[in-house]
């Protein structure tokens, strides 16, 4: 019987498909894999050469996400192990969640929730927590996929956005599927009056979002990721809150997680959540 050894994080759900499929399966922390033939981990576990090198006969690393950046894939492909992850499922999710921090953040909801359970409401005041409408206003997506273009979709039906877009890869056939108009990420920095990251983390796109890039931004402007948080310069990105290059930032995944640059915590113009982006019922 096939070994697999699954991650201690993992749903108990997968491990009883696992088992009633036939697999031999063991649970455990994933540094510890041995002489398995297949892995099931999730985003927290990093598979490098040292762990694939621990099941020398390993076929399979199948990734409970969409994002494949923990695991070494160039070891994977030089040692003929197939990569696999979990595209569709979490579309939904994730692009919902993006909406819900793009309204959250131009609507300062976690500002004004922190204030009423801090007791501060003293009543009703034209000036309490002035926030942006979205109405007429243009999206900027860096990144046309899935996720990006379901945003795309929800932010033009829903609030009559407008809807442009930068990636490395231009493709027209999603441009006229999603509604989306390509420019270049320059372009799309100035004219955006929310930014969203829809884009994978590679060695290409790491800190693809630092100081330069913030600061062609709007001072109006405000910046949500729900992708990974190392496409974002997160020091950089603290800066620039703190002196107002732009307005705000809601992040659901940071550079360094578990960590989050300290500075980012002291800021009233940001909008956090721990990395539950794909966190439904539904997805998981
Ligand atoms: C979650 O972050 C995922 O990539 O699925």
């Amino acid at each position: 019987m096939p070994r697999v050894f699954v991650s201690k994080h993992a749903p108990e759900k997968a491990v009883q498909l696992l088992q009633s499929a036939g697999f031999e399966v063991e649970v455990g922390d994933m540094k510890k894999a041995r002489n398995a033939d297949a892995l099931f981990s999730l985003v927290i576990d990093r598979i490098d050469a040292k762990l694939m090198e621990a099941s020398p006969q390993l076929k399979v690393v199948s990734n409970m996400a969409v994002g494949l950046d923990n695991i070494d894939q160039e070891t994977a492909k030089q040692r003929g192990i197939v990569v696999k992850n979990t595209p569709d499922v979490l579309t939904e999710s994730v692009a919902e969640h993006a909406v819900l921090l793009i309204l959250g953040i131009t609507r300062k909801v976690g500002e004004a929730h922190e204030f009423m359970k801090r007791g501060k409401f003293k009543g009703w005041d034209p000036a309490l927590f002035l926030g942006t409408e979205l109405k007429g206003k243009t999206l900027g997506l860096v990144g046309h996929g899935r996720i990006g273009c379901r945003t795309a979709e929800i932010m033009q039906k829903g609030f009559e956005m407008r809807v442009i877009y930068y990636d490395a890869l231009r493709d027209q056939a999603r441009e006229e599927q999603c509604g989306i108009t390509y420019v270049s990420l320059e372009q799309l920095l100035q004219e955006a009056d929310v930014v969203s990251l829809h884009v994978p983390l590679l060695p290409t796109t790491k800190h693809l979002i630092g100081e330069k890039e913030l600061r062609l931004m709007k001072p109006t402007s405000y910046i949500v990721n729900t992708a990974r948080g190392a496409v974002i310069d997160e020091r950089a990105l603290a800066k620039a809150l703190k002196e107002r290059v732009i307005q705000g930032a809601a992040l659901d995944v940071f550079e360094e997680e578990p960590r989050i640059t300290k500075d980012l915590l002291k800021l009233e113009n940001v909008l956090l959540t721990p990395h539950i982006a794909s966190a439904t019922n539904e997805a998981r």
